[in-house]
Order: C-alpha cells, then sequence, then structure tokens
C-alpha cells in the first residue's frame, strides 16, 4: 500500500500547474479534508512549496532538494512490481546496508538510498566523500544466481547504462574510464562499486552501488577533491532534480539488469562502450597488483578486460587495475 503522501504527491506531479481540489484528493484517499491539510502541511514541512487557493485547491510550487521517500515512490516507474526501496537520513554505506537487507531475505531486487553516509567505500578500498545531501548514494540489491565471471561485465553494462541516462538528463555527453568512473571534461562525477557473495560457484548476492555528484555540495569539495571533481549541474549548466534523477536511474538500472540476466546486453555493450570510452587510443599506464603495464588502450573484450597494445602491438587483457593517461605512447 503506497503512503498517503505519495499517492498525493502522484496526483499533484500527474497535474502539474494545474490545481488539484483538497475534496478530490480527501476522497481519493478516504480521509478528509482536515487530515489532506494535514499532510500538506507536513509535505511543506519536508521542502515542498504548494499554492492553495480556496475553491481552485493546491499546486505544486516546489520540491525538496533532497531525496525524499515519498516523492521518489511518486515518480518511479516500477511501482506497480512492488518494488521496495528505502531512504535513510544517514548509513554507514548504502552497499554494506543492502548487502544487510540481502543477507535478511528481502525479496530482489530493491533500493537503499541515503541523504549521507558516514563509510562511503569506493573502488580499492577508498574512501567516498559522501557528506553532501544534494549528492546521490544509491545501492541496488539482486540475486542474479549468474556465474561470477560475468561480475566484470555487469559494472561496465551498468556504466555505460548510467552514461546514456546521465547524456539525457544533462545534455552533455559523459565519459566512462575503465572500469567505473563517470566523467565529463576530465573530471569525476561519480563511481560504481559493485560487491557480491559467492556461492557455489553462482553470483548469490550481487549490490550495485552508484555514487553521483548531482548539485554542486553546499559547503563545497574538501581539498584533496577541488580540482579533481565535478558535478551533473556544472557539466550541464544546470540544476539537476536529485529525486526525478534517483528514479530515473532506478528505472534504467533495472531495465539494464533485466538485460544482463537474460545475456541480452551483449547486443549492445560494445556500441555503448565505444561511445562513452575516454581511453581509447590513449597511452596509459595501468597498476596491477604492484606490477605496472604500459600501453595504447584497445577498448575492453566481451568480459569487460581491459585491452592494452604495448609497444610491438601485443596485446593484453586485464581484468582489474588503476589507469592513469601517460603524455607519450610506449617506447
Ligand atoms: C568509485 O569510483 O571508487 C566507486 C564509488 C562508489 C560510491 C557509491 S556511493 C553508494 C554506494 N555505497 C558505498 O559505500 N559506495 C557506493
Amino acid at each position: 500500500m503506497p503512503k498517503t503522501e505519495t499517492v498525493i504527491l502522484r496526483e499533484l506531479l500527474a497535474r502539474e500547474g494545474a490545481w488539484v481540489s483538497g475534496a478530490a484528493l480527501a476522497a481519493r484517499l478516504g480521509i478528509s479534508r482536515v487530515a489532506v491539510w494535514q499532510r500538506m502541511e507536513r509535505l511543506r514541512a519536508a521542502g515542498f512549496a504548494f499554492e492553495a487557493v480556496r475553491a481552485r485547491g493546491y499546486r505544486l510550487a516546489g520540491r525538496p532538494a533532497t531525496l525524499h521517500q515519498p516523492l521518489l515512490e511518486a515518480l518511479l516507474r516500477v511501482r506497480s512490481r512492488g518494488f521496495w526501496l528505502q531512504v535513510l537520513d544517514e548509513v554507514d554505506s548504502t552497499n554494506d546496508e543492502a548487502a544487510r537487507q540481502l543477507a535478511a531475505g528481502r525479496p530482489a531486487p530493491f533500493a537503499v538510498l541515503a541523504r549521507r553516509q558516514t563509510r562511503g567505500k569506493g573502488r580499492l578500498g577508498r574512501v567516498w566523500h559522501s557528506e553532501s545531501p544534494v549528492s546521490l548514494y544509491a545501492s541496488l540489491g539482486f540475486r542474479p544466481e549468474v556465474e561470477p565471471g560475468r561480475m566484470q561485465t555487469f559494472t561496465l553494462w551498468m556504466g555505460v547504462n548510467l552514461c546514456e541516462l546521465l547524456a539525457n538528463i544533462t545534455g552533455v555527453e559523459p565519459g566512462i574510464k575503465w572500469p567505473n568512473d563517470i566523467m565529463f571534461e576530465g573530471r569525476k562525477a561519480g563511481g560504481l562499486l559493485t560487491e557480491a557473495r559467492i556461492d557455489a560457484d553462482r553470483i548469490s548476492d550481487l549490490i550495485l552501488g552508484i555514487g553521483l555528484n548531482v548539485n554542486p555540495p553546499p559547503r563545497g569539495w574538501p581539498a584533496e577533491l577541488a580540482g579533481r571533481a565535478t558535478t551533473l549541474a556544472d557539466a550541464g549548466g544546470r540544476p539537476v532534480d536529485l529525486n526525478r534523477l534517483a528514479a530515473a536511474l532506478i528505472g534504467r538500472v533495472l531495465l539494464a539488469y533485466e538485460a544482463f540476466r537474460e545475456g541480452r546486453h551483449l547486443a549492445t555493450f560494445g556500441d555503448l562502450w565505444a561511445r562513452f570510452d575516454t581511453l581509447r587510443g590513449r597511452p596509459v599506464a595501468l597498476l596491477e597488483g604492484g606490477r605496472r603495464h604500459v600501453g595504447v588502450v584497445r577498448g575492453v573484450d566481451d568480459e569487460g578486460s581491459l585491452l592494452l597494445a604495448d609497444a610491438r602491438g601485443r596485446i593484453g587483457r586485464f581484468r582489474a587495475g588503476e589507469v592513469t593517461i601517460e603524455k607519450t605512447p610506449p617506447a
């Protein structure tokens, strides 16, 4: 059963710009007009703005800048499938919370989002700066029961899907830096962190964590990120509605997941990767378990490994590592 606030917001969103009468809302919800007014006051306190005119009703005039669970549910198109999602004010890591939900038997897929993380995790054991309530910290939990070898392609596939979505939302073409960095003009706007539990040679629990710098952080960037990070709003030149973005992202990830499970992703993966790949043709150094490999990037294979051509043109395949762009091609 959707919450009362979700139903009210759905009605207002369906007629955005037009008036919705308090009587119609009351009848739709089976509650009194006073009870509707009380809910509207609660929504106002959460950051919504409404115009209210006697004999006309209510009109939506402003939305919260941070994640709001009833609004996100109202915007989500997958609600009919009983999709579960939770917006937390604060959590250690949405990936860890998703892992706890999977371990507790929560039916998948589902999503956990937070306004702030106290122990946000990045790739390779790094910390993910998670203090901005106008950024997105989200994790989706799945039980795919596919072989572990497919996990790398999963992350890359989700990365290019995210890029396509962000291109549509910002109007600017993002790039992906293998394996999981979302970039705009050389600066990082987000990243993906996939974690899995493998049982009897099958991925039983799979968590896709997505961190996106959406609007500029109210307190600015910490010194170590200033100059390296950007936001979707800066890239596109206009503020991004965080709840709309979150709803669109969840919808896109769920569609992409279905394609992945059914193996349909391979039909478009190569083209999408080529469209967003920021490394193709560039000389790079790849650090992998203490070893340094230099070469020119030749894209990725179907398993998501990075293809590197050395100075003699021999192709090496690398499943993991950290890539930095070199100024000159390998000698
Ligand atoms: C990276 O680029 O290193 C990956 C960053 C992934 C960050 C997201 S934020 C939501 C989810 N929860 C986490 O603790 N990490 C991921």
